[in-house]
Parts: C-alpha cells; sequence; structure tokens
C-alpha cells in the first residue's frame, strides 16, 4: 500500500461525511488529500516539530501534517479567528494529542526564538489581508522555525474545469470587500511574487516547484445571495452577471484544482 493510500485507510475513514449541500459530502476528504499531497514537498520527518499558521476551522491540512509527524511530533496550529470544526475533526482522526491550538495572531508570535524544525502556511497566503500582512507574516516564520514551507494555488488554468475554479473564486476578494469592507480571499498571486514575499520577509529559498493536485476543488464556489446582498446597485448587477458566467461554467465542467507553487526556505 502507498502512503497516499495508508493515509486514506488509516485517517480519512475515520472522519465522518459533511452535511454541507450544495458541497459533496467527501469535500473535507478531497481536500485533506490534497494538503497531504503537497505536505510532500514539505521535507517533513518523524518526530519533527512544526508550526501552522491560519490552520482554520477545518483543520485541512492539520491532520496530514499531525499524521505525518508521527507518535512523538508536534504540530502547533495558529489561526485568528476560525476554530468551529477543528477540536471536534482532529479528534476523530484520532490525532488530537498531537496537536496545540493557540488562537493567536501570526504577525506577532508569542515565541521568543526559534521554536520549530519547519513552520508550514498552507493554501493561507490567499486569507492575509493585503502584501504587508503576508511580508510580516513570513518574517515572523522565519524569525521561530528553522525552515519554512508554503503552499498556494497559483493563477494558472490549463483545463475548462480549473478557468471555473478561478473565474468563481476571482469574484470572493471584490464580494467580501463590497460586503464587509475588508478582503479575504485575495486573487492568487504567480509563484514569482509568492518567492518575492518570502525573500522581502528576509528568506533564502531552497526548492521550490509546482504540483498538479488532479482533484476536484469545491471550494471557490459562494452563493448567488451574498451578491444580492451587496448594497451599491451598479457593483451588484456587476458581480451578478459575472456570477452567472461563473456558475454556468462550474455547472458545465465541474471545478478542477488548479495547479499549487510551494516553496521551502529558510533564514538567511
Ligand atoms: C484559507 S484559511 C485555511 C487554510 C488551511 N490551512 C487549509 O489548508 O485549507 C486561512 C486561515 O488563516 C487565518 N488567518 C488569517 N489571518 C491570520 C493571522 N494574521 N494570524 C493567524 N491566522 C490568520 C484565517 O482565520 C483562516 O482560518
Amino acid at each position: 500500500m502507498n502512503s497516499e493510500e495508508k493515509f486514506k485507510n488509516e485517517i480519512l475513514s475515520k472522519i465522518p461525511l459533511r452535511n454541507e449541500p450544495p458541497l459533496p459530502n467527501n469535500w473535507l476528504h478531497l481536500e485533506m488529500l490534497e494538503r497531504f499531497k503537497v505536505l510532500q514537498f514539505a521535507g517533513i520527518k518523524e518526530g519533527m516539530n512544526v508550526l501552522e499558521i491560519g490552520c482554520g476551522a477545518h483543520a485541512i491540512a492539520t491532520v496530514p501534517l499531525a499524521y505525518m509527524v508521527g507518535e512523538t511530533g508536534r504540530v502547533v496550529t495558529v489561526d485568528l479567528a476560525r476554530w468551529t470544526y477543528f477540536e471536534e475533526i482532529v479528534k476523530s482522526a484520532g490525532l488530537w494529542k498531537r496537536v496545540i491550538p493557540m488562537k493567536v495572531d501570526a504577525q506577532n508570535l508569542p515565541f521568543p526564538f526559534k521554536s520549530f524544525d519547519l513552520a508550514v502556511l498552507i493554501h493561507g497566503i490567499r486569507s492575509l489581508k493585503n502584501e504587508e500582512t503576508i511580508v510580516k507574516v513570513i518574517g515572523e516564520m522565519l524569525r521561530v522555525a528553522d525552515e519554512i514551507f508554503i503552499a498556494e494555488t497559483l493563477p494558472i488554468a490549463k483545463t475548462r474545469g480549473q478557468e471555473a475554479h478561478l473565474e468563481m473564486y476571482n469574484l470572493r476578494e471584490e464580494i467580501f470587500k463590497a460586503l464587509y469592507g475588508r478582503k479575504d480571499d485575495l486573487h492568487y498571486f504567480p509563484l514569482e511574487k509568492l518567492m518575492e514575499f518570502v525573500e522581502i520577509a528576509g528568506g533564502k529559498i531552497k526548492e521550490y516547484g509546482t504540483f498538479e493536485p488532479n482533484l476536484p476543488h469545491f471550494l471557490a464556489y459562494i452563493p448567488r445571495e451574498y451578491i444580492e446582498k451587496i448594497r451599491e446597485a451598479e457593483k451588484r448587477e456587476k458581480l451578478l452577471k459575472k456570477w452567472e458566467s461563473a456558475y454556468e461554467k462550474l455547472q458545465k465542467y465541474g471545478e478542477e484544482h488548479p495547479p499549487v507553487g510551494w516553496i521551502k526556505a529558510k533564514g538567511k
């Protein structure tokens, strides 16, 4: 059995299916499988002490990380706000003993010196508000860990399904800004720009690459009702038109994971 099959059998099979229509009930399992695949490039070994930035409410990367560090490893997970299902999901996977959650702003990590073998930021750049915050967070990761690993979806579409994902995903930044005045789900950055962030933050890039998950991706979809709530009529109409077009493509081609870029770096 290869490592992916083992992860599915030993861990994913224990996590209950979700009931969150219109998402398919195995969306969380498929997303975790993508995180498991991309983490193969991170150089994680048994017994490592790993810091995870922006773990999110569903512990999507936390579960594969906690599995990969083994019985003697630890994953300290940091998030500003989103914890709703975190404990329940990590416990269902049987990995709670390996995880230490902390509600902290990653711009100011509460560790005075290097305390981790590795700090990771997996599909989390997109939630870091703006470029200044991105650089600050990466700087903090470099300060507290021997090495860092960053992975993020790239704005590249080679298939119609990937194009459908990007078209729907790219509506999110504008919708959240119009509704709440703050940007979330920033447009994906090209790999060169991600590398620039690491360098500005003081990192020396050791390795980088791109990877094709070959998996569906369901998380770009945003319900039409969000746009209907936008007060400014012109903006609302413009976004509704774009949403209709993106939705039609999602229905027709499905939503496929675009390529993912990854970077491994350490402090200079
Ligand atoms: C896209 S989500 C979760 C990504 C998750 N790692 C995955 O693999 O799907 C990114 C998370 O980063 C968190 N976040 C945003 N800004 C943050 C900050 N300054 N400090 C800590 N967490 C932050 C958000 O609350 C959100 O839960």
